[in-house]
């Protein structure tokens, strides 16, 4: 497999907790500037494809290479560099991610929310913060100007100085990818983006996803239980089973594969075919 036109290339992925298997030798690519996603039945492996991407896990065996202007960087070596901030090492090399349950700071403000994430990226010196020099202040400023342009794209402009424990649900959802957004990233990685949301809020979800890829050029990896929304907006979807690839391909390709059916309905074509002309 080459790296191509591919952001992302997952090679011979393993990952084991303890007796649990929980990824056997997994591979797929991520096209730069599609919107792909990854389904599965739950406890697929779907979330640990993602730990092991974002740097939250170690990957067992197996290697992710993200290939940005022609340059190709191992995950795997940025997390081997040394044993913690993994994540943050690899969310500056241009990956970003929102959770499955929703990890916002309660206590906090819309707005510090989206400060505290850029303020990984941004290179202060502890003696330029405490003495607020000019360029301190003035980085500081940008940072606010770029979180409340993301609270305008997001919806969420009106509520920057809430608590962001106080927002409806589905508020709390768009302020995690605002959030994810902030940091320039290359791949947004969304872990059941929808989870929670009324078919209202998950119709302007799938828009916003679209709006994030065409206006602001990031490749979207998408897991979500919601079939109406993957198979809306995805041109690309990689099926787990029981931590093995099972198909990939199109939204139709996916759709109508018998091992992919056999997965989510326990049955397979042929007794279906069965069933029908009993
Ligand atoms: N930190 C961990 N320690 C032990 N086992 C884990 C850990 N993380 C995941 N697992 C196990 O790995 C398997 C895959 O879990 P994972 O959360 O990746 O599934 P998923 O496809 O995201 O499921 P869901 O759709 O329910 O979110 C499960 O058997 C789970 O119990
Ligand atoms: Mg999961």
């Amino acid at each position: 497999m080459t790296s191509g036109n591919n952001l992302l290339t997952v090679r011979s992925l393993g990952m084991r907790f303890g007796g649990i298997q929980a990824l056997t030798d997994v591979n797929f690519n991520i096209p730069v500037g599609s919107i792909s996603a990854l389904i599965g039945p739950n406890g697929a492996g779907k979330t640990t494809v993602f730990n092991c991407i974002t740097g939250f896990y170690r990957p067992s065996v197996g290697n992710i290479e993200l290939t940005v202007d022609g340059q190709s960087i191992d995950l795997g070596n940025l997390l081997a560099s040394r044993l913690f901030g993994g994540s943050h090492r690899i969310a500056r090399q241009g990956i970003a991610r929102t959770f499955q349950n929703i990890r916002l700071f309660r206590e906090m403000t819309v707005l510090e929310n989206l400060l505290v994430a850029q303020h990984h990226h941004l290179n202060h010196n502890l003696l330029a913060g405490f003495f607020r020099t000019r360029s301190y202040r003035s980085s500081e400023q940008t940072a606010i100007d770029h979180a409340m342009w993301w609270l305008h794209v997001v919806g969420l402009r009106d509520c920057a100085n809430r608590l962001s424990g106080t927002l409806p649900y589905g508020h709390q959802r768009r302020l995690e990818i605002a959030r994810s957004m902030c940091t320039h990233p290359k791949l947004i990685c969304l872990d059941e983006p929808a989870a929670g949301l009324n078919p209202r809020e998950t119709e302007d979800l799938a828009t916003l996803i679209q709006q994030l890829r065409q206006d602001h050029g990031v490749t979207v990896l998408l897991i979500e239980h919601d079939m109406g929304l993957v198979m809306g907006i995805s041109g690309h979807i990689v099926v787990l089973d029981h931590g093995k690839v099972i198909a990939m391909g199109t939204p139709q390709m996916v759709a109508s594969s018998p091992a992919v059916i056999h997965a989510y309905l326990g049955v397979d074509e042929k007794t279906d075919e069965k069933a029908t002309t009993q």
